[in-house]
């Protein structure tokens, strides 16, 4: 069984992530997606939230799971016996702040990371942009998945 790990905070979960998880599947028999717990980052919804809305938009890949993980990613994957990372690089600051980590999390464990180039047509994305972009009423469908659109509205009207 080859199994990988897409990890992240998934707050929320984006086009661009959706790209690299579904890509990541049909190379690998089982992706773990796992949604980092950090009590010290504010987010826009809760991890259990994050878990749900990442199970709905993944339900039509088999062999992705979605769990939760607090501490470090290593010791997660080495007690689900997961020996590669992927991480989705969008632009070259990616990479910098990338090989640090990859590094670091080989020296501490030998997991493996992966590098995989995200769809150029996701490349100017991320969760934070997409949560400033439909705080201030600006158009983010086509960036997230239509749950994500329609949970952001819900989450963001009014604040
Ligand atoms: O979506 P994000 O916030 O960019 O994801 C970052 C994440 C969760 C992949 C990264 O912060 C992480 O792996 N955190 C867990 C703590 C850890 O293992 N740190 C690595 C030290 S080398």
């Amino acid at each position: 069984m080859r199994r990988v790990v897409c990890p992240g905070s998934f707050d929320p979960i984006t086009n661009g992530h959706l790209d690299i998880i579904g890509r990541s599947a049909r190379l690998y028999d089982e992706v773990t997606v796992a949604v980092l717990i950090n009590v010290e980052k504010s987010s826009l919804f809760t991890v259990d939230e994050r878990i749900e809305i990442l199970q709905t938009v993944t339900k039509d890949f088999d062999n992705v799971k979605v769990r939760k993980f607090h501490g470090l990613l290593v010791d997660f994957c080495k007690q689900n016996d997961i020996p590669a990372i992927v991480k989705g690089i969008r632009v070259v600051s990616d990479f910098d702040y990338e090989l640090q980590m990859a590094q670091l999390n080989y020296r501490l464990s030998g997991v493996e990371t992966l590098f995989m180039p995200t769809n150029p047509e996701y490349s100017f994305l991320s969760s934070s942009r997409v949560k400033e972009i439909a705080r201030y009423g600006g158009d983010v469908s086509g960036l997230v998945p239509d749950l994500v659109h329609k949970l952001l509205i819900e989450r963001l009207r009014g604040s």
